[in-house]
């Protein structure tokens, strides 16, 4: 009998039985102590919601707008490396859950599926999300290849110049397609699912990378070109130029301190990012919530704020607008969906957190989800806001 979901952590418990281990624990692992990967989630649950009631909350909408995208609610899926090894064809299946919820998905640079390839196969356009790599003339032909497709919006990641190490991933012989050891083998036999699927797709190698960089044939190239290629010179001053070349909206996301939130602003970024990756690069930062009112309060006005990092429910959607953000973005939450059930499980997903925020903001007294403030908070419990 299908298990019945009813939230994203019965999605969690579905994927960690459906996808090989490697990728599962790839989704679901942080940096070195995951101490910041565990706080995204736990500072949210801290804080508390206020229950009003006797307010007339019959005429509720959750619709807003992203770096002035009109959205079905104001959530986005950020981008995810890998997300074709979650499912075969995950960028196209997440896509087109996204599309048909009215809300961006964001493609990574570090994508299973080409530009091309999710253009080809999806109707909505679609966000880019850049890596700053060393190859200067790979990144220009990226970002042509994005605006040629008709990319809406440009997302630059700044907070991975080097990479975090996650231990699971060493563990796990973690390559793509996966290392073929004994242990492997047997666990990804055990989940015919996933390697049926994937027997059924041509689409299993970093589609934006192969064929397109300079000596990169095949897998064997492409790893040790990605070891050398993540930009450790990345500044300011490329991100004004990246911003000149691209043209269009432009978000940066990683941002986790006030002071560069600053220098977001000066850079002419349309938006940024509150993140910490998702508590897979700085272990020890702190949590995305924590860092997201100050910054929301420095920066009020002058650019648009977005999060990211821990967000498993329509609650914490809700807990990130009133502290300031204008919508959120969501990595594991949809991640989980897609693994467990393919787009249908990225629909579940999308459609627990809206009702869950619907629900959440009747609750609260609150009609309009563009209204959100401190008002639809009762407090916080030690939360470490500096
Ligand atoms: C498996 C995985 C892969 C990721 N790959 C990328 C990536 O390629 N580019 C990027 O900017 N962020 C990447 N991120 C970070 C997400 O965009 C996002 O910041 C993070 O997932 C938010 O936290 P959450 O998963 O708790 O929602 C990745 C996150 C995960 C979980």
């Amino acid at each position: 009998m299908a298990p019945v979901i009813t939230s994203i952590e019965d999605l969690r418990v579905l994927a960690k039985r459906r996808v090989p281990r490697m990728f599962y624990d790839y989704a679901d692992a942080g940096a070195w102590t995951e101490s910041t990967y565990h706080a995204n989630e736990a500072d949210l649950a801290r804080i508390l919601l206020r229950q009003r009631v006797a307010v007339d909350i019959s005429a509720r909408t959750l619709a807003s707008t992203m770096v002035g995208e009109p959205v079905g609610m104001p959530v986005a899926l950020a981008p995810v490396g890998l997300t074709g090894m979650q499912r075969a064809d995950g960028e196209i299946l997440a896509a087109r859950a996204a599309a048909a919820a009215g809300i961006p998905f964001t493609l990574s640079t570090m994508s299973i599926c080409s530009i091309e390839d999710l253009a080809e196969n999806t109707s909505r356009p679609f966000w880019f999300q850049l890596y700053v790599m060393r190859d200067r003339d790979f990144l220009g032909r990226l970002l042509d290849r994005a605006k040629n497709v008709g990319c809406s919006t440009l997302m630059l990641t700044l907070d991975l110049q080097v990479l975090g190490q996650r231990h699971k991933d060493v563990k796990n012989g973690l390559t793509t397609p996966p290392r073929l050891t004994f242990t492997n083998l047997v666990d990804i036999a055990a989940k015919p699912r996933w390697w049926i699927g994937m027997l059924g797709t041509k689409r299993r190698g970093f589609g934006n990378i192969i064929g397109h960089a300079k000596g990169v044939r095949d897998m064997r190239t492409l790893s040790s070109w990605t070891a050398e290629q993540f930009d450790p010179t990345l500044n300011w001053d490329d991100v004004k130029r990246i911003r000149d070349r691209w043209g269009g909206k432009l978000i940066l996301k990683g941002i986790l301190d006030v002071e560069d939130a600053e220098l977001a602003v000066a850079s002419g970024a349309d938006a940024l990012v509150v993140s910490n990756h998702g508590g897979r690069q700085l272990d020890g930062a702190m949590s995305a919530i924590a860092a997201l009112a100050p910054i929301a309060r420095a920066v009020a006005g002058r650019i648009e704020v977005l999060m990211d990092g821990g967000i498993r429910s329509g609650q914490d959607v809700l807990r990130a607008l009133a502290l300031g953000a204008k919508g959120v973005l969501i990595g594991r939450a949809y991640i989980y969906g897609l693994a467990a059930g393919g787009e249908k499980g990225v629909t579940q997903a999308l459609d627990i957190i809206r009702k869950e925020l619907d629900v959440t903001m009747a609750l609260c007294g609150l009609n309009d989800v563009n209204k959100a403030d401190a008002q639809v908070l009762a407090g916080r419990a030690q939360l470490a806001v500096p």
